[in-house]
């Protein structure tokens, strides 16, 4: 939802752009904060998801971690006011360079996914001299009931290390002595809203740790990712996700030791509904069946209704006739067939020139944006600024 000041705002600004929220972000990170004091949990926010400098300052004076999955990320996080110690580094292939900046800087975990991982991980550490905190990245074999294409926690997937490895791998691990085995990390995908997902997860969680009991195995922490997924269908009425609801689910059915500290790695539901992707239409051209509008924006700016079939709500901001309602294919200028941001979809009666905001585009959507067909980058604007 815009208001009059802003849309007169947007007539003024180079289309595309990114439009971010403040207000509404700082409400979700209230919110957030709120939920996870109340329960102990300590956040990470992935960064993956947004990684705007003004972004993540707003997210790490609440105090919140980082989750990262590149050496830029672990740099732009610490430039951002996220403090190393509170620093989770993950990632299938971390190159040399990118383990060594992590152990340089003493960061909260690398999260580690394979023996040949850990085995690098351990010479890079004993040549800088430091200990490695490392957790290990669990492989639980559950389905998140999402896009296959954002499933990580099956064992078909490249992520983390398979169940039937784990016990012989942390037996193999007391000769590595440069590492600190700190914790044990999951992840089971993105955009997860079958909610029941994360009680199977609980009870995955407390089965591998009951076993790691038996061999006197006791860690100080459980990082249980990210996933929680939001509305993209009723972005207005569901503009903040329920994180309570989220974490007393794990309040419930997770069970840790004594002492644990339970980690959280949200992306999606921290920055997803704040941002909007603002186009101008170019042009509507007569189809078959409906007509196009043909945008200014593509796939070069928003990616995921190419990529995953990902549904964004579309609106026209500046429609002259609201009440007149078409059915129009909302399409990029891309030269790709897959350049569309939506079918047959109802909108008012739409011209040259109008406004159309793709909503909930806050996290996955700049951050993954290309310059195919040599584009320019869209420009970002926030609401307390314009
Ligand atoms: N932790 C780990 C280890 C992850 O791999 C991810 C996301 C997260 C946390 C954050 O997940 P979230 O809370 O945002 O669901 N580009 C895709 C999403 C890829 C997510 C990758 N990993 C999309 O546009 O839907």
């Amino acid at each position: 939802m815009f208001t009059e000041n802003q849309i007169k705002a947007f007539e003024n600004i180079k289309t595309p752009f990114y439009f971010y929220d403040i207000d509404l972000l700082t409400r979700t990170l209230d919110k957030l904060k709120s939920a996870s004091e109340k329960t102990g949990y300590k956040i990470h926010y992935a960064v993956k998801a947004n990684a705007q400098p003004k972004i993540l300052k707003l997210i790490s004076s609440y105090g919140f971690g980082a989750d990262c999955v590149s050496g830029n990320e672990i740099i732009a996080a610490t430039e951002n006011g996220f403090p190393p110690d509170k620093i989770a580094f993950a990632g299938v292939g971390k190159t040399d360079e990118e383990i060594e900046y992590a152990i340089q800087n003493d960061i909260f975990s690398l999260n580690c996914e394979s023996f040949a991982e850990l085995e690098i991980i351990q010479q890079l550490a004993e040549k800088a001299k430091k200990t490695a905190k490392i957790a290990l990245r669990i492989n639980p074999n559950l389905n998140p009931n999402t896009h296959h294409y954002i499933t990580t926690g099956l064992e078909e997937n490249k992520f983390g290390i398979n169940l039937w490895e784990l016990e012989k791998l942390i037996t193999d691990l007391k000769s590595f002595n440069y590492l600190e085995l700190t914790g044990l990390h999951f992840h089971l995908g993105s955009q997860i809203t079958d909610l029941s997902v994360f009680r199977s997860l609980c009870m995955k969680v407390n089965n591998i740790q009951n076993q790691l009991l038996k061999k006197q195995i006791k860690l100080p922490h459980l990082n249980l990712g990210g996933g929680l997924g939001i509305d993209y269908h009723k972005p207005d009425e569901h503009s903040i996700p329920n994180f309570e609801l989220y974490f007393n689910i794990f309040k419930k059915f997770l069970e840790p030791i004594p002492g644990q500290s339970v980690h959280f790695e949200p992306g999606r539901a921290v920055t997803g509904q704040c941002g909007s992707l603002i186009s101008r239409v170019l042009f509507v051209k007569k189809g078959i069946t409906t007509d196009f509008a043909i945008m200014d924006a593509g796939m070069t700016e928003l990616i995921r209704p190419a990529l995953y079939q990902a549904f964004h709500k579309i609106e026209n901001i500046t429609a002259r006739v609201p009440d007149k309602i078409k059915k129009y294919d909302v399409v990029g200028p891309i030269c790709e067939s897959s350049d569309c941001f939506g079918k047959s979809i109802e909108l008012p009666e739409t011209a040259r020139g109008d406004l159309i905001a793709i909503r909930s585009t806050g996290a996955y959507g700049e951050v993954m944006s290309s310059s195919y067909n040599l584009r320019d980058k869209a420009g970002s604007y926030f609401s307390d600024e314009i």
